[in-house]
């Protein structure tokens, strides 16, 4: 049985929110401090400022709650400190540190005085010594610990996690490092205690290993389309080999979320500060652009002349999430609406979320409202609940019954039998009005 520690998470995000709840779940009292009032507010209310099934279902237990404690600012006493808050790449693709120097600024005093810090952020490998002197230069008390969490699973990610990563410097305090594996390793998860670069590049290049396999998952996709095959046997028969282990990945118009685009981006450019070119992260990074771009291209081209009207289906970056942080449904529908077509969207959980990051969406209250009257509709995030649909009542409800499936989500035969035009990716065509020999080019 571990001892039950007072412990700060910094940062009331995906990350902070979930080793936050995981540790209440496992006995510790959390300070939770988070600058932004609404997040603190719904937290105190008893909701979950976020959509995490089950951090929200942990979060409704009165004892777990009852340890979390929602605060505008650090306050002394934590036994430990673990930083979560944000590291986004600014417009040049730099990773911008903002928010790690002020949460460190915020916490430097108590680390001066004794208390390790943990970096749970994504840092850019290789800063670790401009990290230690934002805490008084106490490098052998500060600590990085990247999380490897999946939204949609937080919690048991974080409970269960694949390995435990702790980054150190070399004049270590021994006795510091082992409260951090005390708190942090609780289970039976490969540890791994290396440098501090060691760990940052463990992280940025999981997600940038990631984003390459699913950025050729999706250039196969574009490709099968154009030889009128199906990417999902053909990635099914590469995934036999274990050597390769590209088995469930789903090939998509591409990919998106908080991490994978901004960590290939960040990797990228610790490469250059370094003179070293990241050929194969750039390589990923510009296909993932491509691969939107050809989908925006297959649906304009799916409109019939004089048709405007787009249903967007999902506009969180994945299903299971409210996020739509570079959501590639985002990105299509920004195109849509600059190439002048109009795009009603709905989401079931991030509809609140898009409608904040791209204002010139419209937003319907329902599937139905979004399909009603459109020419095409796109499934754009691969919510189960546009499986359920009432297909067969909704066809006549459009103006001219198409769907493209950039998720794989919908059973195309049956579609077809309802009388939908119906397309997906990576798929052939099933219409043998669409011409093979004349291939959309991908910029
Ligand atoms: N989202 C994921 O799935 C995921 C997974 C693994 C790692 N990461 C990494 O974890 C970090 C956090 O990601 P996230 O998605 O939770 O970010 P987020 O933007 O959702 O959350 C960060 C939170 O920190 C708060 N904050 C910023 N500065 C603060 C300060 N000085 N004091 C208190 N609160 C402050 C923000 O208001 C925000 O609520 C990033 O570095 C990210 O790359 C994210």
């Amino acid at each position: 049985m571990h001892k039950t520690r007072h412990l700060s998470v910094i940062g009331a995000g995906y990350v902070g929110l979930a080793t936050a709840v995981g540790l209440a779940v496992r006995g510790h009292e959390i300070d939770l401090v988070e600058t932004r009032s609404d997040r603190r507010e719904a937290l105190l209310a008893g909701t979950m400022p976020i959509h995490e099934p089950g951090m929200m279902a942990a979060f409704a237990d009165p004892e777990v709650r009852g340890r979390i404690h929602p605060l505008g600012a650090p306050r002394p006493g934590a036994d430990l400190i673990l930083v979560c808050v944000g590291t986004p790449v600014d417009a040049e693709g730099r990773s911008d540190l903002s928010q790690v120097e002020a949460a460190l600024g915020s916490v430097a005093d108590y680390v001066t005085s004794g208390t390790p810090v943990v970096i749970r952020s994504t840092l850019p490998a290789g800063i670790g010594e401009a990290i230690a002197a934002r805490v008084g230069g106490h490098g052998s008390r500060v600590f990085s610990n990247p999380e490897f969490l999946r939204q949609g699973t937080a919690l048991e990610d974080f409970l269960q996690p694949t390995r435990v990563v702790i980054g150190t410097f070399d004049n270590v305090d021994e006795d510091a490092l082992a409260m951090v594996k005390e708190v942090l390793h609780d289970g039976d998860s490969p540890l791994l205690v290396v440098g501090m670069a060691e760990a940052d590049l463990i992280k940025n290049g999981s997600n940038a290993f990631l984003s390459l396999r699913l950025s050729f998952a999706n250039e196969l996709a574009v490709l099968c389309e154009a030889l009128d095959a199906d990417v999902l046997k053909v990635i099914e028969g590469i995934g036999f080999d274990p050597r390769i282990g590209i088995r469930g990945i789903q090939p998509s118009f591409g990919f998106g979320g908080s991490c994978l685009p901004k960590d290939l981006c960040a990797l990228t450019n610790v490469g250059k500060s370094r003179g070293v070119r990241m050929h194969v992260a750039e390589a990923a990074s510009e296909a993932n652009s491509s691969h939107q771009r050809h989908f925006a291209d297959r649906i304009e081209g799916l409109m019939t002349p004089g048709s405007r009207r787009i249903a967007m289906l999902g506009l969180a970056f994945k299903a299971g999430t409210d996020d739509v942080r570079s959501s590639p449904a985002l990105n299509v529908a920004r195109m849509l609406l600059e190439r002048g077509f109009e795009v009603v969207g709905f989401d079931p959980h991030a509809s609140r979320n898009a409608a904040h990051e791209l204002p010139t969406l419209a937003i319907a209250e329902s599937s139905e409202a979004a399909i009603a009257g459109a020419s095409v509709v796109v499934i754009a995030t691969e919510w189960p609940e546009f499986r359920d649909l009432d297909w067969a009542g909704l066809v006549g409800t459009m103006a001219s019954p198409t769907v493209i499936d950039g998720r794989r989500l919908l059973d195309g035969k049956r579609m077809r039998e309802l009388g939908y035009r119906y397309e997906a990716v990576g798929a052939p065509s099933g219409d043998s009005s669409r011409s093979t020999t004349s291939p959309s080019p991908v910029h």
